[in-house]
């Protein structure tokens, strides 16, 4: 069954994000050339507990970290640590938010610096992805539309979609039902109902799909070595327009990056 959350619930949901908005915006102060994912995690991590939040992987299955920090051929789930971001690469930030019990989930991949053209490309389509995803959010809509929409937008640019990883339901718990893929048919699944929350997490590859997990026991990898990019947000369906909880991830995002090329999307 896939929950649906009471007003109460969504209040504390919506809370949960604004957190996670304001963690997003201190590590993104201190992103640029130079800077260790180290530190962007201890950034991340103060931010939540000087606001009585709980970072929500620290601790998930064993996860060491706040963040999860996924530099370029790194899929998802890298692990912060003592690597130095560098100009012309591109990285995901994840970021997870536990408040008076309630959780939110979201990231934004980022460029350092001036971007090679086709990196830009596949960061603006794998956000764009996710909005398309988030557009077919509606009550009566059925789960697999999501998925559909976010593979028909990334294929119609000739990447691809990650297959082995998907998005997921949230609230109570990190993970809930139902699971969402990023890829398949349009109309089957269970039906869209308001009340249920969401977080979608396209995961986009400039090459082939295929991702290989390393043996720290998180990182996920391209196979063949190519750029990857991550968006996600957690998402409420209700009965008209859907809400984002997280949208404010966004605020600066006409602005890809922070000291090189700026692309609107
Ligand atoms: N957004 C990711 C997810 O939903 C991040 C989880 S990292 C983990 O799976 F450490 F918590 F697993
Ligand atoms: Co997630």
């Amino acid at each position: 069954m896939i929950p649906i959350k009471t007003k109460e619930e969504i209040a504390k949901l919506r809370k949960s994000a604004q957190l996670l908005v304001k963690a997003f915006r201190a590590v993104e102060s201190a992103l640029g050339p130079g800077v260790t994912t180290e530190m962007l995690d201890r950034i991340a991590e103060d931010t939540i507990r000087s606001s009585h939040g709980e970072p929500a992987f620290k601790g998930y299955k064993g996860y060491p970290k706040t963040i999860c920090s996924s530099i370029e051929s790194q899929v998802v789930h890298g692990i912060p640590g003592e690597r130095v971001l560098k100009e012309g690469e591109i990285v995901s930030i994840d970021i997870g938010v536990k408040l008076e019990g309630y959780y939110s989930d979201a990231a934004k991949t980022y460029g350092i610096g001036l971007l090679s053209s086709d990196r830009t490309l596949l960061m603006k389509t794998t956000c764009q992805a996710l909005h398309e995803g988030i557009h077919q959010c509606i009550e009566g809509n059925h789960l697999s539309d999501i998925s559909h929409a976010i593979q028909d937008c990334v294929e119609k640019k000739g990447f691809s979609v990650v297959r082995a990883l998907v998005g997921h339901g949230i609230g109570k718990a990190l993970h809930e039902e139902p699971q969402i893929p990023n890829f398949g048919p349009p109309r089957t699944g269970p039906r869209l109902c308001a009340g249920m929350v969401f977080a979608i997490e396209p995961m986009i590859n400039m090459g082939s799909p295929e991702v290989s997990f390393l043996d720290d026991g998180w990182t996920v990898e391209t196979v063949d070595g190519c750029p990857s990019a991550h968006f996600e947000h957690t998402v409420l369906i209700t009965k008209g327009e859907p809400e984002v909880f997280t949208l404010g991830i966004e605020e600066n995002g006409d602005y890809w990056s922070k000291n090189g090329e700026r692309t609107s999307h």
